[in-house]
C-alpha cells in the first residue's frame, strides 16, 4: 500500500508542544514575538505570511506582518529593516521572499542578526550546518528541517540511504542535502544542468522535489527500487489550482509513499518557523543556554 505522507497528525503533535512551551515562557512573562515583513503584495506571499502568523498565535506567540510598498526605496528598506530586526521586544524576524524587482538584487543573509534569524538564512547558522549540526535546537533553513522532522514521524529512514535532491537553492536543495548528510544519508543533489538524471533517480531510495515545475517528476523518473517520494513544489496546474512537482497519478503505485501538495511538506515549513521561534526565544532570554 502506498502510503500518503500527510503531515496533518504531526503539526497537532507540534502543535501542543509548542503550546506547553509558550505557556511555560508565558508564566516567566516571555511571549515569543515575530515580525515578518512583506514588501509588495504577491499574492502567494500575503497568504504564506498570513498563515504563519495564524500559527504562531495560535500556539501563544506574538506576530506581525509589516507591509512595506513594492516601490520602497533601497535606503529606505534597508532602514526599516535594521529598526524592526533590531528591536529588542522582537525575538524572530523574516523578509518574506520573493522581493519585487527592485530589491531583489540585495544580499538579505546577514541583515537579521543570527540569532533572530528564524529562517537559518545568516552565515552563521549556514555555518552550523556547515559543521554537521542535525538542527534540534539551532536556527537552521525551515523545509529541509520540516521534512526531516516529517521522514522521522513516518519511519523513513535517512542513514545510510541514497537520496536524490532536484534543486540546488539556498532556501531548499543546498541546505537539504547538507542535512540529510547530517544525517548520515547519502545526498545527490541534481539540476537543470545534470545529465541522466533519471538514472540517479532510478537508485535513490528517497527523492526530494524542489523544483518549482507543476507534474515534472513522473513515473519515468521511478525504476525498481519503489523510492519515499518528498514533493517541495508549489505550483499552479492547468486550473489553476495548488499542486507539486510530482505527477502523483503517474507515480503512485510506483512508490513506496509521498507527500501531498497541499498537506505534506508546506505546513511543516511553517512549523519549523515556529520552532525556530520558540528556540530564538528561548535562547535571548537565556531559557535555553
Ligand atoms: N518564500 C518562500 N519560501 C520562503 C522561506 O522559506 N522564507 C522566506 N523568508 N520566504 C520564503
Amino acid at each position: 500500500m502506498t502510503k500518503i505522507l500527510a503531515s496533518k497528525e504531526l503539526i497537532q503533535l507540534q502543535k501542543s508542544k509548542f503550546k506547553e512551551e509558550c505557556a511555560n515562557l508565558s508564566q516567566k512573562g516571555i511571549t515569543p514575538t515575530m515580525k515578518v515583513i512583506l514588501v509588495g503584495e504577491n499574492p502567494a506571499s500575503v497568504i504564506y505570511t498570513r498563515n504563519k502568523k495564524k500559527f504562531i498565535e495560535s500556539i501563544g506567540g506574538a506576530c506581525e506582518i509589516i507591509k512595506l510598498p513594492a516601490d520602497i526605496s533601497e535606503k529606505t528598506f534597508l532602514r526599516e529593516v535594521d529598526q524592526i530586526a533590531n528591536n529588542p521586544e522582537v525575538h524572530g524576524c523574516f523578509i518574506q521572499l520573493p522581493l519585487p524587482k527592485g530589491l531583489s538584487h540585495l544580499d538579505l543573509s546577514k541583515l537579521i542578526p543570527p540569532e533572530k534569524d528564524v529562517d537559518g538564512f545568516h552565515p552563521d547558522n549556514l555555518d552550523l550546518l556547515l559543521r554537521g549540526d542535525t538542527g534540534d535546537h539551532s536556527l537552521l533553513p525551515c523545509t529541509p528541517k520540516g521534512i526531516i522532522k516529517l521522514c522521522n514521524h513516518f519511519g523513513i529512514e535517512i542513514q545510510g540511504k541514497k537520496v536524490l535532491v532536484i534543486g540546488r537553492s539556498m532556501i531548499v536543495g543546498k541546505p537539504m542535502a547538507l542535512l540529510v548528510l547530517n544525517h548520515n544519508g547519502t545526498p545527490t543533489i541534481s539540476h537543470s544542468r545534470s545529465e541522466d538524471i533519471e538514472s540517479i533517480a532510478k537508485e535513490a531510495d528517497i527523492i526530494i522535489s524542489a523544483v518549482g515545475r507543476a507534474k515534472f517528476l513522473d513515473k519515468s523518473w521511478i525504476g525498481d527500487k519503489k523510492p519515499w517520494i518528498i514533493d517541495v513544489g508549489m505550483n499552479q496546474d492547468e486550473n489553476k489550482n495548488l499542486c507539486g512537482d510530482v505527477d502523483t497519478e503517474s507515480i503512485k503505485d510506483l512508490v513506496k509513499g509521498y507527500t501531498p501538495v497541499p498537506g505534506g511538506v508546506g505546513p511543516m515549513t511553517i512549523c519549523s518557523l515556529v520552532e525556530n521561534l520558540i528556540t530564538a526565544t528561548k535562547r535571548q532570554t537565556k531559557e535555553l543556554q
